[in-house]
């Protein structure tokens, strides 16, 4: 079999990641996928800005198009993020029949349901677990996982920034500002932080995990969003008093009037273990009719951790490779010719 030929759209964070991981472990990797995967080219928009990862042997360029029009490319892992002019290059490249590796949430919870359903048009691929809770693979979880149960819920910490600043405000007494700032440094942070501070970002996972755990389309309109920005020091210290510890939830919750989707700062008691979820950790608990309660843990943010994800996908796209389209089992929970607008 030929190599698969991968094209990395941004060279960020995650890209950076990305790259570091599928040269390092090329080898395990291409076992376990059954071929030899490469990374031939990748796009940044400066190209003389030092990065984390080793390009030499990638052809770099600074317009994505030259790679998402280049016949030579399999699969485009995007990791530019943003909802704009990203949405446009996604659905180009899914008009040239590449299949997609996305890490970008905000991209996955406004425009999935159009791109899931042009992807089916085109029979390729879109995956995307790199969009929530960073390295744990969460989607997986849910979708492969608990798929004989019924999920009833689905609650956690999935903003690494805000559980980083929440962290260091109890631990350390630190000024909100502060520690915003470093998780900007250390390249947690959305490129526009208010995503992760008032919610927005939790917000975007959740719109996902929610239509993966209850087969549901993406419908972020309908979360109810509060973010973190109105705590201060003083309310970590009198929740420590009483025994509490405050943490930012996304929760997704199946009612009888259909699924409840809410992102908010709650009180959790102190020995519960998702109450000790600290700094860019996230954690996600599973309700499940079978199973009962699962609990997922991991690094939220940051570029190995992600990157894992994203070439969990990689991976998982070139084993999907070896069968029919037709037959192809949609990465999202509901068909995206079948979309029913489960109330919300
Ligand atoms: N800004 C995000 C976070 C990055 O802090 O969780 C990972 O999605």
């Amino acid at each position: 079999l030929k190599p698969i030929k991968v094209g990395v759209l941004g060279l960020g964070t995650v890209g950076g990641g990305t790259v570091n991981i599928l040269k390092r472990n090329a080898a395990e990797i291409a076992r376990r996928a059954g071929r030899e995967i490469i990374i031939t080219r990748a796009s940044a928009r400066d190209l003389q800005k030092p990065r984390i990862c080793d390009t030499q042997d990638i052809q770099l360029t600074t317009d994505p198009l030259d790679i998402i029009n280049d016949p030579d490319i399999d699969i485009i892992v995007e990791t530019i993020g943003g909802a704009g002019t990203v949405k446009d290059m996604i659905l180009t490249a899914i008009a040239n029949g590449k299949h997609i590796v996305t890490a970008n949430k905000s991209l996955i919870a406004t425009h999935g349901n159009e791109i899931f359903a042009k992807a089916s048009e085109q029979g390729v691929i879109v995956a995307f677990e790199a969009a929530v809770a960073g390295g744990i693979p969460i989607i997986k979880a849910i979708r492969e996982g608990l798929s004989g149960n019924q999920i009833q819920w689905v609650a956690g910490i999935i903003n690494g920034t805000g559980n980083f600043i929440l962290t260091e405000m109890r631990d350390k007494g630190r000024d909100f500002a502060d520690v915003l700032a470093e998780a900007q440094a250390l390249g947690y942070a959305e490129a526009d932080p208010t995503f992760d501070v008032e919610g927005i970002d939790a917000g975007h996972k959740l719109t996902i995990l929610a239509s993966i755990a209850f087969g549901i389309p993406l419908q972020f309109e309908k979360v109810y969003t509060e973010g973190i920005t109105e705590i201060a020091r003083i309310d970590v210290e009198y929740a420590e008093q009483l025994g509490y510890r405050i943490k930012h939830l996304g929760i997704a919750r199946k009612t009888a009037e259909g699924i409840e989707l809410r992102v908010h700062p709650t009180l959790i008691p102190e020995r519960r273990l998702i109450a000790n979820v600290n700094g860019v950790m996230n954690a996600v608990l599973v309700k499940g009719d079978a199973v009962g309660a699962t609990l997922y843990y991991g690094a939220g943010a940051g570029a190995e951790p992600t990157g894992s994800s994203v070439v969990a996908d990689v991976i998982d796209v070139v084993r999907a490779l070896t069968s029919d389209p037709e037959n192809r089992v949609p990465h999202l929970a509901f068909r995206a010719d079948a979309l029913a607008d489960i109330p919300v």
